[in-house]
């Protein structure tokens, strides 16, 4: 298809002009300069990470793994839950130590928590320098300069627009192996309990050529599996200016899929409301695109699912369930759960429960419910489930997840998968981990002509509710 790789070469040039243009502007100044950065929270902040790392290295820092011997100690921070804010408050404590050993050593805060404290972590956290919002990473170089200066910078505004499409992500703490590609910001479902779209910003897609271009280039350095990132992948769409012509997450995989049968196409996360069985067929075409869809329920009950404003009730859950593996009969399907929302009773609980059992998850996240200041939850409803009975209830909840897992692991005792090598396995360098189709970990004995990158068939033999364990065999 010859306009998608012209388009494809326009984007590549114009990427590598801006490069160049950045470097000559920027570059000399800083040069030798490390910095450090630590992320929290979902894959996408992981992924911003990567283009803040982007950005700073035109700029001429160099990534470290060590803080102590950085210029520049930035934290990615993540809002989602209570525990997540007071994990970056304590590893901000040890900052100010280094900042204390090493005068002139910068600390930033960027990603969720900056967007929704912004000045307010200023006057808290009096030691950080930096306040960088999730829109606003086009700006650090001028607010590390202002910070360098003595002057703290702050820049949380967040954009309709900006999606990072032209920036190339440097990979940080890579496997060589997969890789994360953002394909959309923000997020417009206004589910009640979550903060995401006060810290995110307006649902914006980027643009396909530019994540078809990225891909591209992560299969040419080695890259054998993509995953395709947004909070809500089932409503990307994206409208070409010129033509007016629009780009959906179906047709969105199916180009990445093209792109070579040896690299996976993953994605996350899936909306119940929003999946369509086009993009079941999609993913039942092509075979490189992974036979697992996390599709989280968070509520097994339509009353609690009305007020969480998931937009969807229990049996329409049940019917997308239904439909995935009526489609895609070896898919396999994992969650979020929500355990003691507002109001939710022991009855409501046990729908939680129920649809799990519905639904044969092989692996959830599993929480319990953590009142967001500012979100409609905290505006409406009163956080009136006692913490021990929310922590019971996630109790059961993950003790249930467990026995399910571990039967749908048993379940693939004998069969056989084609497996992506990772690398090493962390127990042995004897063995390898890599993972099926269905996102499953398989450890299994190296073979000395194979490495990670490469595809092989394992026999499954054995198998506990988290991995399996298998053998190589000829296919
Ligand atoms: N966009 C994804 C979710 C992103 S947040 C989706 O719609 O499914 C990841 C998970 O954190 C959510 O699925 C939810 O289970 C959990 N979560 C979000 N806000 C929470 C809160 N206030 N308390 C507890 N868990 C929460
Ligand atoms: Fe949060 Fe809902 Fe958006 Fe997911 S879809 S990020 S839970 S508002
Ligand atoms: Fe956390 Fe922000 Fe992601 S709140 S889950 S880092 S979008």
């Amino acid at each position: 298809m010859s306009y998608k790789s012209n388009i494809l070469n326009k984007s590549i040039d114009e990427t590598k002009q801006g490069d160049v243009f950045f470097k000559e502007q920027l570059a000399s100044s800083e040069k030798g300069k490390n910095f450090y950065i630590e992320s929290y929270g979902c894959q996408m902040n992981f992924s911003d990470s990567e283009i803040v790392a982007s950005i700073l290295g035109e700029m001429g820092y160099q990534a470290t793994k060590n803080m102590e011997e950085s210029d520049l100690i930035l934290i990615n921070t993540c809002s989602i839950r209570e525990k997540a804010e007071d994990t970056v408050r304590k590893r901000l404590r040890i900052f100010d130590k280094i900042k204390a050993k090493k005068p002139g050593t910068l600390v930033g805060v960027l990603g969720c928590m900056a967007e929704r404290l912004k000045t307010k972590l200023l006057e808290q956290e009096r030691l950080v320098d930096l306040v960088v919002g999730p829109d606003a990473y086009r700006s650090l170089p001028q607010l590390v300069a202002d910070a360098s200066g003595g002057e703290k910078g702050i820049n949380v505004l967040l954009s309709r627009e900006e999606t990072y499409a032209d920036i190339n992500p440097v990979r940080l703490n890579s496997n060589g192996v997969s890789g994360f590609i953002s394909i959309m910001r923000g997020c417009n479902n206004m589910c009640s309990f979550c903060i995401v779209p006060f810290t995110r910003g307006r649902e914006r897609s980027r643009d396909p050529f530019s994540i078809v271009a990225e891909a591209s280039d992560l299969f040419n350095k080695g890259f054998r599996e993509v995953t395709l990132l947004g909070q809500n992948v089932d409503s990307y769409l994206w409208e070409n200016p010129e033509t007016n012509e629009t780009i959906n997450f179906a047709q969105l995989m199916e180009m990445t899929a093209q792109i070579h049968p040896d690299l996976r196409v993953r994605f996350s996360t899936s909306h119940p409301k929003d999946i369509t069985d086009e993009v079941l067929h999609t993913i039942a075409k092509y075979e490189n695109i992974c036979n697992y869809i996390h599709l989280p329920v968070q509520s097994g009950n339509s009353r609690v699912l009305k007020l969480m404003n998931r937009t969807y009730d229990r049996e329409w859950y049940k019917e997308r369930v239904e439909s995935i593996y009526r489609i895609i009969p070896d898919c396999a399907i994992s969650s979020d759960m929500i355990a003691g929302f507002c109001s939710e009773t022991e009855e409501e609980h046990q729908d939680t429960l129920s649809i799990m059992e519905f639904a044969q998850y092989s692996m959830s996240y599993m929480f319990f419910y953590s009142e967001r200041p500012g979100t409609l939850a905290a505006k409406k409803y009163e956080d009136d489930i006692p913490l021990e009975v929310k922590k019971r209830r996630l109790a059961e909840i993950i003790r249930l997840q467990n026995q399910i897992s571990f039967s749908h692991n048993q379940k693939d005792i004998g069969k056989v998968y084609k497996v992506l090598i990772e690398g090493d396995s962390k127990k042995s360098d004897k063995d390898f981990k890599g993972r099926n189709s269905q996102n499953k970990m398989i450890i299994f004995p190296k073979k000395n002509d194979l490495n990670a990158g490469q595809y092989c068939y394992v026999k499954v033999t054995g198998a506990t509710s988290a991995t399996l364990k298998g053998e190589i065999v000829e296919h």
